[in-house]
Parts: structure tokens; C-alpha cells; sequence
């Protein structure tokens, strides 16, 4: 299993926005759009094996986290406006308890951040911060079940990175230059399916576009 975190540090965990102000208003829920598209499309499919989390991290006492499954989820379109829309549905969802409430299939959201979410990932897989200072991603071979973190447009901040630092997140990099984390999810996929060959559902067969 592969698995995606990002940590929005702008995005609106109300979802109280329009669909046609993602960049903005919505506090750049385009930006976790596009890493959601890169995590799970290939051409003409869909991985199986990706499970993305959306952690929206603005407001210390409204945070919340979108999880995405790529074995469950059904009409998921490569497209930002659709794939905001279904993060939408996910944070309006009311629940009565802060752990993973199901909204659709393959999609559940829960009331809590990156400390909690990385709790309930405890022991599912090695954790792996892309960081332009880590090992390069040449020489790294990928564990079996890794579990990437990436930051939005705004860096990880001091506590995060000590939080990661301190349950041992392997750091990794994809050369000194900053790309945006759409394109740092395309590069991991490319150098972990040279490992590891993704597990992927036909669109057609899943209604996909
Ligand atoms: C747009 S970048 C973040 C830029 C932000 N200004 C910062 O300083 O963190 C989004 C994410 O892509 C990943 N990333 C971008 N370039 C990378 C690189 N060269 N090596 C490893 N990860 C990278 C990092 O995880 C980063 O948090």
C-alpha cells in the first residue's frame, strides 16, 4: 500500500466555499486537487494500492483529515473541480465522534490532524517525508508500505517537522530544487512503481474518465 498525506496549513475545513474559488477563498484546495489526481491516476486507471489523506491543519481547534481509498472509491475524475467536490462532501459530513466516519465509499473523513492521523497510521508503514534535504531519491529503495508526507505551499512548520523528526520519518529528496507536490507525487510514483508495479483498475470498467 502507498499511502499520501498532505498537510493543507490554508485550506477551509468547513467546506463552506464554492467549487469555482479553490485557489482562494477555499484557502488553495486546487493545490491538494492536483496531489490527489497525481496519487491515484495513471492513463487509463486508477491505482488500487494509494490511500490519500487530506489533513486540513489551518485551524488548531477545526481540524480535519479526507481520506480517499483507492480499492473503494468510485467516480473519482481527473479533474480538480470534481475532485474538490468530493473533498466538499467529506468535510460538510456531520459525525457524532472524531474518528473515521464513512461519506461515500472509499470516502471518510475524521475530526483531527497530523498527530492523530499519525497515530492511527502507527505500524501500517514506514514513514517517508519528501524534503529536498533528505537522501537522494537515486540511492533510496522504497519500503514495502511507505507513507509519504508532503507540506502544501507553506512550508511544514517547526513543530511538524519536529513531530515527524521525532517518530523517525525517513527523509527523502528529489534534488535541491522545490517542485510543487503535485510533481514530487508524479516523481515518487515513477521511482517506487520501478520497485513495485501499481496495482491498477481499468477506468472503463469503473466509470472513470
Ligand atoms: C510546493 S512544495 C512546498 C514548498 C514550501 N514553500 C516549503 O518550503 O515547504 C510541496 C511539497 O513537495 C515536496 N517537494 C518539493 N520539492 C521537493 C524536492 N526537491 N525533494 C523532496 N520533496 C520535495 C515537499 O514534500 C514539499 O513539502
Amino acid at each position: 500500500m502507498r499511502r499520501f498525506i498532505t498537510v493543507s496549513h490554508t485550506g477551509d475545513s468547513s467546506g463552506n466555499w464554492t467549487l469555482n474559488d479553490l485557489a482562494a477563498g477555499a484557502g488553495r484546495v486546487d493545490l491538494l486537487c492536483r496531489n490527489i489526481q497525481s496519487a491515484f491516476f495513471l492513463s487509463h486507471g486508477l491505482r488500487e494500492d494509494v490511500e490519500f489523506y487530506a489533513v486540513f491543519a489551518a485551524s488548531p481547534v477545526r481540524q480535519k483529515t479526507v481520506r480517499i481509498q483507492g480499492s473503494a472509491i468510485q467516480m473519482l475524475h481527473p479533474d480538480e473541480r470534481s475532485t474538490a467536490a468530493r473533498l466538499q462532501q467529506a468535510l460538510v459530513a456531520s459525525w457524532s465522534v472524531p474518528d473515521w466516519k464513512d461519506v461515500q465509499k472509499g470516502l471518510s473523513v475524521a475530526a483531527f490532524g497530523l498527530e492523530e492521523l499519525l497515530a492511527d497510521l502507527k505500524g501500517k508503514g514506514t514513514l517517508v517525508l519528501l524534503d529536498p534535504k533528505g537522501e537522494p531519491v537515486e540511492s533510496w529503495t522504497p519500503p514495502v508500505d511507505p507513507i509519504f508526507l508532503l507540506s502544501d505551499h507553506v512550508p511544514f512548520t517547526k513543530a511538524e517537522y519536529a513531530q515527524l523528526d521525532g517518530i523517525g520519518a525517513q527523509r527523502v529528496s528529489l534534488g535541491p530544487h522545490w517542485y510543487h507536490g503535485n510533481h514530487a507525487i508524479a516523481i515518487i510514483q515513477w521511482q517506487v512503481d520501478k520497485h513495485q508495479a501499481p496495482v491498477s483498475a481499468d477506468a472503463r470498467s469503473r466509470k472513470l474518465a
